[in-house]
């Protein structure tokens, strides 16, 4: 292999490793959806559904943090990794300190039996979430509240 050839190659790889990379946090929208699946193509024609435009709570302080720590496996609408979390603050409702430690150390409740932690670790095949025992209270209860604005402004918009 020529020395050129071996160069574009690389510069390729990194090029579309770099495009991947911006699509994944929701920088740019992909012309065709690589990550949509059936749920999600209603509301959003089957593209990313949380890239600014498209996120009617995109102004919300706790966004940034839920883009970071929890959208390689969740999409608000649509089953990724994990479970769609539209809704999920009102599936929770009353038990808001069970979701709080819940984001926090899921596999701690799990390993300690919880009954409701179980269940869910069952209901998705024992795949693990990461825990966040590294994000403050605060943390975690802007995250919550983005998940619940998110919601709210979706459901008003009709999606
Ligand atoms: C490594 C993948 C992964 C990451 C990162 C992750 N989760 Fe999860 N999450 C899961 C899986 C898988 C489940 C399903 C339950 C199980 O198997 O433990 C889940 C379940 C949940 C549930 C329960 C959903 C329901 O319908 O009852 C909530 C709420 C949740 N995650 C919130 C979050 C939040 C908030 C973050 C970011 C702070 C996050 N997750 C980050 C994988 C992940």
């Amino acid at each position: 292999m020529s020395r050129s050839f071996k160069f574009i190659s690389l510069t390729a790889f990194l090029v579309i490793v770099y495009y991947f990379s911006i699509v994944a946090n929701g920088m740019i929208n992909p012309p065709i959806s690589i990550f949509a699946d059936s749920n999600a193509g209603v509301a959003f024609c089957g593209t990313v559904d949380m890239s600014p435009a498209n996120d009617p709570a995109n102004d919300h302080p706790g966004r940034a943090l839920f883009r970071t720590s929890c959208t390689a496996c969740h999409k608000m609408q649509g089953k990724l990794v994990g479970p769609p979390l539209m809704g999920v603050v009102e599936k929770y409702k009353g038990q808001k300190e069970w979701l709080h430690s819940w984001i926090k150390n899921s596999r701690k409740m799990i390993e300690e039996g919880d009954p409701q932690a179980v269940a869910l670790f069952k209901e998705y095949n024992e795949l693990s979430m990461q825990t966040f025992t590294n994000l403050s209270d605060e943390d975690i209860s802007g995250i919550i509240s983005y998940m619940e604005a998110y919601t709210r402004e979706a459901k008003e918009m009709g999606y």
